[in-house]
């Protein structure tokens, strides 16, 4: 949620900081806005897309080697010119960039206009600088030193930048609970949200911690800890490719995201499966076997997409593990007080590895003692920082808001937890252990099967593009497809749908279907299969219009169905991978008819590292 991006070197800034910002676009796109210092420091800033940030630049003097830039997702005041960042200090001589939520801004504020400071916006951004240049003022120290000091009486979460008029060399930041990476190049530094901005230009980046600070000044990289002990920065190396970035001639990210899933998902499974050696292995569980093999209860936390991949999890794990699980939403599951002790395992989901919810339940079971397994697509994100051990699912950079390659993914992943914990506990014998895993190695060419139906979706897009709502069903490992599916159509095309186990249906949706009510069944061949035949039944009789996802070569279902999409057979198990691949197409292309912006959906981000 909302993108930071800054640069201090050789180069002119504005062009790196604009084209980072359309990279970081994904994380909020309300209004964007850039600080320059050319001989003054100037912000420039606007409503709308970092697009119209850059048309308006071009009438202005945008020269300099140091600057920031921010592209926002509002959450203290509404998306308009003012409340966009950089925000200066009252006495302009500072500006700030911020991600993330200050809680305590209301009484901060309070305190600083009694001492003479005036705001222009609602943010609580603009609270954090004054604090800052009241800091400075009152104690007579260098900037790096007040915001340090800033940091011990803000409450809540922030990636900040701060540039200074009397220092045209110095950029600094800080991070608690918001991500920021720092690039480091040949004389010239970056500072970013996520490391997409910078991988063009180094690969060499440094993880900022919670409460570190680092300062930049005159080519030299200095951290400091929020009580002032400096730490020596440990620069990782990262393997993105630039095109993992970029459309790739495709018209949306959402599209070639949908499209890459045969290779993300041999990806997520390379080095960890061979079926021909029955070769099975995954490092983080490993270190944890014992605790895995004998954990009392597996509790799944997550949020969105990556929940309903939680769920499909919880039928794998219950059934080939034999471990009971529980899957929660992260943001109930922080403010309730959960029983937890050492026996249990917590699995996080995320593919951000950002997601404040998730983050916090995880401090939560940590504190009671709990074992925290990781699964995220993002490298060395706080989630994954945070966990005990975890699971990196290789999915690649996602930037499509909507979730698509990165759920099969980690549904890739869960499979492998619980196929190797299910044979570590005996619960699952290795004949079908082997079935399993031979399976499973045939599903990136099954998806891309699935994938050749691109048009068949886009004529049945056609004739569903208008309507207000859609029902989805699935049953067992198909009832998660079904949430997800309605989640994608409801995110990016904006038209109400809900997903329900087939069989809930009878006890109030029912009363919604009418001949214009579209309903899309997961009716795949599986061991609830002839119970969905039944509930197909129903719908057709109230004269709901069924779109149904089937078994190639099934011919009950189509017999009732008003549009049948067949899809490969494969062992239940693994069906969500198959049967959703259909379900994003479909959205994907309803939303693309009714002229969204299916990329960056309205009031949404990426990575939701508020509360
Ligand atoms: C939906 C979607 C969201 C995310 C959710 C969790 O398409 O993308 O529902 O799944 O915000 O995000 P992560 O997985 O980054 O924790």
């Amino acid at each position: 949620m909302c993108g930071i991006v800054a640069y201090v070197g050789h180069r002119e800034a504005s062009p790196i900081i604009i084209k980072g910002l359309k990279r970081l676009e994904y994380r909020g796109y309300d209004s964007a806005g850039i600080a320059l210092m050319n001989g003054d420091l100037s912000v420039y800033k606007k409503k709308g897309k970092v697009a119209d940030l850059e048309a308006y630049l071009a009438s202005q003097d945008t020269h300099g080697n140091i600057g920031m830039g921010h592209t926002r997702w509002a959450t203290h005041g509404e998306p308009n010119d003012v409340n966009a960042h950089p925000h200066y200090s009252t006495s302009r001589n500072i500006a700030i960039i911020h991600n993330g939520i200050i809680e305590n801004y209301a009484s901060l504020k309070k305190l600083l206009i009694e001492k003479g400071h005036t705001f222009q916006s609602d943010t609580d951004s603009e609270v954090f600088i004054n604090l800052i240049e009241d800091i400075r003022a009152n104690n007579n120290c260098t900037l790096p030193e007040a915001v340090r000091l800033a940091m011990h009486e803000v409450v809540g979460a922030y990636a900040i930048v701060v540039l200074a008029k009397d220092s045209p060399n110095q950029l600094i930041a800080a991070r608690k609970g918001s991500p920021l990476v720092v690039g480091v190049g040949e004389g010239e530094y970056f500072l970013a949200s996520d490391a997409t901005p910078i991988i063009e230009y180094t690969n060499e980046v440094v993880y900022l911690n919670d409460y570190e600070l680092a300062i930049i000044n005159n080519g030299e990289l200095d951290i400091r800890t929020k009580e002032d002990v400096k730490q020596t920065p440990y620069v990782q190396r990262l393997e993105m490719e630039l095109e993992s970035i970029e459309k790739g001639g495709y018209e949306h990210f959402m599209l070639k995201e949908i499209f890459e899933q045969p290779r993300s998902i041999l990806d997520s499974m390379r080095g960890r499966m061979i079926a021909e050696s029955n070769h099975l292995m995954m490092s983080g569980i490993r270190e944890f076997e014992n605790k895995f093999v004998n954990a009392n209860r597996i509790i799944i936390v997550a949020c969105g997409t990556s929940w309903h991949a939680g769920l499909v999890a919880e039928y794998l794990i219950e059934d080939l593990a034999r471990i009971p699980v529980e899957v929660e939403y992260a943001s109930e599951f922080r403010y309730r007080n959960p029983i937890l002790n050492e026996k249990d395992i917590v699995i996080a989901i995320s593919q951000s590895g950002e997601t404040a919810d998730t983050l916090a339940a995880i401090e939560l079971a940590k504190s009671k003692g709990a074992t925290i397994f990781g699964i995220c697509n993002v490298v060395g994100s706080s989630i994954a920082r945070a966990t005990d051990a975890g699971a990196y699912t290789h999915a690649g950079p996602e930037i499509g808001v909507a979730s698509t390659k990165a759920f099969t993914a980690q549904v890739t992943v869960l499979t492998l937890i619980a196929m190797i914990i299910g044979s570590k506990r005996g619960t699952l014998e290795t004949t079908k252990l082997h079935e399993l895993m031979v399976e499973l190695e045939t599903i990136p060419s099954k998806v891309e099967e699935a994938l050749q139906l691109n048009d068949q979706i886009i004529k049945i897009a056609e004739q569903y593009k208008d309507v207000a709502n859609c029902i989805y069903l699935g049953r067992g490992y198909n009832f998660p497809v079904a949430l997800e599916g309605a989640l994608k159509l409801k995110e990016i095309s904006y038209i109400h749908a809900e997903g329900y186990p087939a069989a809930e249906m009878k006890h109030g949706p029912i009363a919604l279907i009418d001949e214009q009510m579209p309903v899309v069944v997961i009716a795949t061949k599986d061991s609830s299969y002839e119970k969905v035949v039944s509930n197909v039944q129903e719908v057709k009789a109230r004269k709901g219009k069924v779109i149904a996802i089937v078994t190639e070569g099934d011919t009950t279902i189509p017999a009732m169905a008003d549009h049948v999409i067949e899809i490969p057979e494969t062992s239940e198990h693994l069906m969500p991978l198959l049967s959703v691949i259909p379900l994003q197409l479909l959205s994907y292309h309803i939303a693309v008819m009714r002229g969204c912006n299916v990329d960056q959906p309205r009031n949404l981000a990426k990575s939701v590292t508020v509360e």
